[in-house]
């Protein structure tokens, strides 16, 4: 998806990460020969390995001919309540024969009764553009409080071509202009509710509640009133405002919503290209020039005269859905990085592990192991700043190990780790991946997943810290423009363990066009073709959800592919189904279920078609509420 220049701000039909990726592309700061020559040799060394569930390594060889481990046709069917559908091209959404779909909420939708309804004409009323259910929908979670239905949900970035469709290029020329594009980003938190006439949203519900680039925000953990997150407004570092960005999500044990800050360096620019800045913004990807202009009319972005404020960026922040008038925290012992999403689960003597993504080529993959305990009705106001960082380190032997990220281990103080995370990982020599995307627990076995979308530039550059990307281990193909899902199971089956052993779930892959590696792992077919995975959600059968962010262009390498999709995987047999397609241009990113399990709510990003308003209209990023036509559950 390397479409996209550094002059051009127009999103639609592009994810935030490819624009990301093509406006700052990794420096290529070390031997490329180099580089290479590792590559092949690990390559012709090793070959492709996908291993069987958990079993002992099958070397495979480049043509990846084995299968995962074999369960009879019958009962690899048995766990899909559903037929497979088709690819679409088209702009509006499918599911298969037995199930409807309908829009739940959409860019715009009003949660108050004071907020203006949209305008196609305008994008939308500037007044009141923090009343409204922000831009482009991203990871979600369903809480029940009360007895209420409530679900929150990032909106990850705007395109100010749609948002300001009468500004020349969508530009911003006033503070007003920036701060609509402010207010559509962030979070919604928003009831819910089924009627006859099916799902909306309870307009004016005390529990609905905007977060955006400006609301008060509390820093916590390691970091917290350490200088490098101290500014002029705050010279505490304790309290910074706004949330950036907001991909993928998690939810604690506790019932709160985790938001996950990924491409926050965007933000930031400065008003003097000439200014000198920090040697370390390179690794972040932080540069003079910003996504949006916000640093043209609000300081705290330009980097010239605020060079701390991206410090307090890059965070999992925490949201009490329950409590309208919470103060969201940034939790920076989750440490700072492209976090793409938070999947939390319990160790066998309760501490909380975090698993998240750096979704960067070339960036590592995380987890968080609390100090303390969760007891359910206990205090956990702390458990998320007390503990330890760990990275992944991934052998080519079918083991790995999480390496403590430690003032020993490191050289670096905790706070320099919590704030410069990227570069304390580099140091203790962690495995490069292919842009780690979500991670999923399965809540029926002891096993995780991290989609890893794809790196065409693995074994090509190295990353931004200058670390090799050679091709091996989970990441097994140079310029990988489809990418895999990697599965871990920790040692003692138990989260808290640093060893664990690891295959490939699934390589995608194009076996039409392809018949070496690029054809993908032999759970891939001609019928149910995709490419960069990254949305990934268990639902409580122990199905796993994939949900896609790739090149919808349905040609050449993607011939075959369709628009982007969801599928459902069973971790048994590897066998893998599509069970969605969203319409043209669009991403599908985000899932949850209603309490009762009886409807799925998948989210539409990013749509160039005009969804789902039809001919005339502005795409509209959208949430669906997916059902059984016979209201059985759905996961
Ligand atoms: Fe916002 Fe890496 O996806
Ligand atoms: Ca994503
Ligand atoms: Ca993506």
């Amino acid at each position: 998806m390397d479409r996209k220049t550094e002059q051009d701000v127009d999103f639609e039909g592009f994810s935030f990460d490819a624009f990301d990726e093509a406006r700052r592309p990794a420096p290529q700061t070390t031997g490329f020969d180099q580089v290479v020559d590792s590559a092949l040799s690990r390559r012709g060394l090793l070959g492709l390995l996908v291993y069987g569930s958990g079993a002992a390594a099958m070397g495979l060889g480049t043509g990846v001919t084995g299968l995962l481990s074999s369960v009879s046709a019958e009962a690899a069917a048995s766990r899909f309540a559903f037929t497979a559908i088709p690819i679409a091209t088209d702009a509006t959404v499918h599911v298969p024969e037995g199930y409807t779909w309908q829009v739940l909420a959409r860019w715009g939708d009003p949660l108050f009764s004071d907020a203006v309804a949209f305008d196609h004409a305008t994008g939308g009323d500037a007044a009141t553009s923090d009343r409204v259910f922000g831009e482009n929908t991203d990871g979600m979670e369903l809480f029940t409080i009360g007895g209420r239905q409530v679900i929150a949900v990032n909106h990850e970035y705007v395109n100010p071509k749609l948002n300001l469709p009468n500004n020349d290029g969508g530009t911003p020329a006033s503070a007003e202009d920036v701060r609509k594009l402010q207010n559509l980003q962030g979070v919604t938190v928003m009831e819910v509710a089924e009627g006859e006439d099916g799902w909306r949203i309870v307009v004016d519900s005390p529990l609905n509640r905007r977060i955006d680039h400006n609301t008060p925000m509390r820093l916590s953990g390691p970091a917290a009133g350490h200088d490098l997150l101290k500014t002029e407004a705050d010279p505490t570092g304790t309290a910074s405002l706004g949330t950036f960005n907001n991909c993928g999500s998690g939810r604690t044990p506790w019932g709160t919503y985790l938001t996950c800050e990924e491409n926050f360096n965007g933000y930031f620019g400065s008003t003097d290209e000439a200014v000198a800045l920090p040697e370390h913004f390179k690794r972040y990807g932080i540069g003079a020039k910003s996504v949006y202009s916000y640093e043209k009319f609000d300081p705290r972005f330009d980097v010239s005269k605020n060079p701390n404020e991206p410090h307090r960026a890059g965070y999992v922040v925490e949201i009490d859905p329950s409590d309208p008038t919470s103060v969201p925290v940034k939790r920076t012992a989750l440490g700072r990085f492209k976090h793409e999403n938070a999947a939390t689960v319990l160790t066998r003597d309760g501490r909380v592990v975090v698993y998240m993504g750096d979704d960067e080529r070339g960036e590592f993959l995380y987890k968080f192991v609390s100090a303390g305990i969760y007891t359910p009705g206990g205090d956990t106001s702390t458990l998320l700043d007390e503990g330890t960082l760990f990275v992944a380190r991934f052998a080519d032997d079918g083991s790995g190990e999480w390496v403590a990220l430690t003032p020993e281990t490191t050289g670096m103080s905790a706070a320099e780790i919590a704030v410069f995370t990227r570069v304390a990982a580099s140091k203790v020599g962690a495995t490069t991946m292919d842009r780690p995307e979500w991670v999923a627990v399965n809540p029926v076995a002891a096993e995780a997943y991290c989609a890893l979308t794809n790196n065409t530039r693995r074994g090509v550059k190295p990353n931004a810290g200058g670390d090799d990307t050679p091709v091996g281990g989970p990441n097994p193909r140079a310029e990988n423009q489809y990418g895999q899902i990697v599965r871990w199971y920790p040692a003692g089956d138990d989260h808290a363990a640093t060893g664990f052993t690891w295959d490939l779930f699934v390589m995608a892959g194009n076996p039409t066009v392809h018949q070496d590696a690029y054809a993908g792992s032999p759970n891939i077919h001609d019928g149910n073709m995709f490419n960069a995975p990254d949305g990934m959600m268990f639902d409580t059968t122990g199905l796993l959800w994939i949900q896609t962010d790739g090149d919808d262009d349905n040609a050449g390498d993607f011939a075959g592919h369709g628009n982007n999709q969801m599928l459902a995987g069973d971790p048994a047999t590897g066998r893998i189904e599509r069970f969605l397609t969203g319409p043209h241009g669009s991403e599908v990113t985000g899932l949850t279920w209603s309490a009762d399990r009886r409807t799925m709510f998948v989210g539409i990003q990013h749509p160039a078609s005009p969804f789902p308003d039809g001919e005339g209209t502005l795409g509209r990023s959208s949430i669906v509420a997916v059902k059984r036509a016979d209201n059985a559950p759905v996961g």
